[in-house]
């Protein structure tokens, strides 16, 4: 949601913290602000907009000081504006702050009724007054933070620096992220590893309900009044892990590290020599679980449909797969002895958090799929599935995806494996097509002119475009719809394919292209079978109409096919089961050149934030 950091430097902190802020801007990128400590008093720079906006403030105007903080907004309370951007200040402290403060109304009439006056639209505020009406009754900082710790409902991660205390930062978390970075006679306190990574590897992960107390040697974390323990672990992550390279984009570049992190990520799940999937120790046995229930938002749910073939298919079990911000306010009843899977590349999603809350209440078994092992998701759950993506940074998820999915297939075929579903050979031939799978999405990537030129030539034409899939294509349809608009923001809607003249015909005309996702086999026999019918039959009602196809599919296929469309690309032959993944690749591409056609802003599109931390 928001990215937020602080340092207690030897040298002047502001170019430090506006480097941060970069590494941190995909989490929002609304407005931006810093504030340092000169001569005791707080001072700040805000800006409205992106992060350059701010740094054109502070070539105008410097901002000296060896202690500060610094943020960047997805705005949740009070439009964006440089009113309402942080640091939050009072003549007493500052505070940046991520998440929701709940209770914000209700500690703001207090303190109004005390006579403060707030000046901004913000929750924060309702923190940053608090604090300094306790530190006017002659509480320290140390005894302030600790108390309005007791006050502050909701989600939250924050940082606050105080007048007159050079020698101190101080951190509170509850359900957001905080890390604390220890430098040699310099601290750091910001919202992920990422963010400090340049710094210094050595962090300490908060816990929830810690309130941290920095200063230039070191840190002491509380809970309540009490001290406790968090360990200094060393992060793996470096500098030159969340640059661009010699890509134009992020999301260019993280497509093309999809065939490094899948072989990363089986590395760690499957064994190339025996062909055979490492079984994670997991406490509970695939042979007694009732049902799995799969819950994420967005592209990390369209991971949990195409996950629901593989585990009903390989593994002949029932799964349940509903969109976290629904599941958890519908609260259906879980049988015992169920397993709910949550997918995250984050590991920080709210309504992802929250639906696992629900889950463990009705006595599921949890294990979390994601990205980021040191999450809140990651740490609520019994069991953790690592994604090995690495840092993704473009806001529209690419590697995170597609490792998700590798994890997920493997899963399954454990599970089918444990559970007698799934022969010894088919096992091999599934890890086989996996391992093959990098150098098949290589070979795709390399026609990225190809993809190009669809996107150039149909897609950022139209004003609106359909996706149809069948079976495990129609989750690679809806992925690609989603792709497409958040990056180009083209209107798109995926479609399971035999849906299509329910009602979505309606739409097709001369100015609709419609993407269709068909590899030319399936996992289901019955679609097998019926391929060329089923799929000819979706032409035939879009060309009737004056719909521009395109198609995707394998080399056969566009050889049935391929003439009756306005477009085809032949996507490299895959086993049916692992499609999804390599048809994945395709959709990101075309999502991609769509919106370097439209010129859009690929890495940071507007209104959308990384993770969303607040519902
Ligand atoms: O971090 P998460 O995987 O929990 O995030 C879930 C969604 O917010 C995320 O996948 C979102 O849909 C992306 N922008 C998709 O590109």
């Amino acid at each position: 949601m928001c990215g937020i950091i602080g340092i207690i430097g030897k040298a002047p902190v502001t170019p430090l913290l506006v480097d941060a802020l970069k590494r941190l801007e995909y989490r929002g990128y609304d407005s931006a602000g810093v504030a340092t400590l000169i001569n005791g008093h707080i001072d700040r720079r805000r800006a409205e907009g992106k992060l350059v906006n701010l740094e054109a403030r502070l070539k105008s105007e410097p901002l000296a000081g060896t202690i500060g903080i610094g943020h960047t907004r997805w705005a949740t309370h009070g439009k964006p504006s440089e009113r309402n951007a942080h640091p939050i200040a009072t003549d007493r402290v500052a505070i940046v702050h991520n998440g929701i403060i709940e209770n914000f109304q209700e500690l703001k009439d207090e303190l109004v009724a005390e006579g403060r006056r707030f000046e901004s639209d913000t929750d924060t505020e309702a923190v940053a007054q608090l604090l300094t009406s306790y530190l006017e009754r002659q509480m320290s900082p140390e005894a302030a933070m600790g108390k309005a710790m007791g006050r502050l409902r909701g989600a939250f991660a924050l940082v606050a620096m105080f007048s007159g205390r050079h020698d101190i930062l101080m951190g509170a978390r509850r359900g957001s992220s905080l890390a604390v970075g220890h430098g040699d006679g310099e601290m750091y306190v910001g919202t992920d590893a990422l963010a400090l990574a340049p710094f210094t590897s050595r962090v300490t992960y908060l816990e929830d309900d810690d309130w941290v107390v920095l200063s230039s040697s070191g840190c002491a974390v509380y809970q309540g009044t009490t001290k406790v323990e968090r360990p200094e672990k060393r992060s793996g992550l470096s500098g030159a892990m969340i640059g661009k390279g010699n890509h134009q984009h992020f999301m260019l570049k993280e497509m093309h590290e999809q065939p490094a992190v899948i072989g990363d990520t089986l590395q760690s799940y499957l064994d190339p020599a025996t062909r055979a999937v490492r079984t994670p120790s997991l406490p509970f046995d695939w042979n007694t679980v009732s049902r799995i229930t799969m819950t994420g938002c967005g592209t990390a749910f369209y991971a949990c449909m195409v996950a629901k073939y593989w585990f009903e298919k390989l593994a002949r079990l029932p799964v349940e797969i509903e969109v976290a911000s629904e599941f958890r306010y519908r609260e259906p009843p879980l049988p015992e002895g169920g397993v709910c899977i949550a997918v995250s590349q984050s590991g920080e999603t709210i309504d992802t958090l929250e639906a696992l809350r629900y889950a463990k209440s009705q006595k599921q078994i949890l294990l979390a799929v994601t990205n980021v092992p040191e999450s809140a998701i990651a740490r609520f759950s019994h069991a953790v599935l690592p994604t090995l993506a690495g840092p993704e940074i473009c806001v529209a998820s690419t590697k995170a995806f597609t490792t998700q999915l590798i994890v997920l297939l493997n899963a399954a075929i454990a599970a089918g494996r444990a559970r007698g579903t799934l022969s010894r050979e088919d096992e091999e031939r599934l890890a086989l097509a996996m391992i093959e799978l990098p150098a098949r999405i290589n070979e795709t990537l390399n026609m990225e002119d190809d993809y190009r030129r669809i996107a150039e030539n149909t897609l950022a034409q139209a004003r609106d475009v359909l996706y149809l899939g069948r079976g495990a294509s129609f989750p690679v349809a809806l992925e690609g719809a989603l792709k497409l608009k958040e990056l180009s923001y083209i209107h798109a809607e995926g479609y399971a394919g035999g849906e299509m003249k329910h009602g979505p015909i309606a739409l097709i005309d001369d100015a609709v292209p419609v993407v269709v996702v068909a590899p030319s086999d399936s996992i289901f026999g019955k679609i097998a079978s019926n391929f060329e019918h089923k799929i000819a039959s979706n032409f035939e009602q879009v060309r009737a109409r004056g719909g521009k196809l395109v198609l995707l599919s394998d080399a056969r296929g566009v050889a049935k096919l391929g003439a009756k469309a306005e477009t085809s690309i032949a996507v490299p032959d895959i086993d049916p089961v692992v499609a999804p993944i390599l048809y994945t690749v395709a959709v990101q591409l075309l999502a991609y050149y769509t919106a370097l056609a439209k010129g859009t802003d690929i890495d940071q599109p507007r209104n959308l934030a990384k993770s969303v931390t607040v519902e």
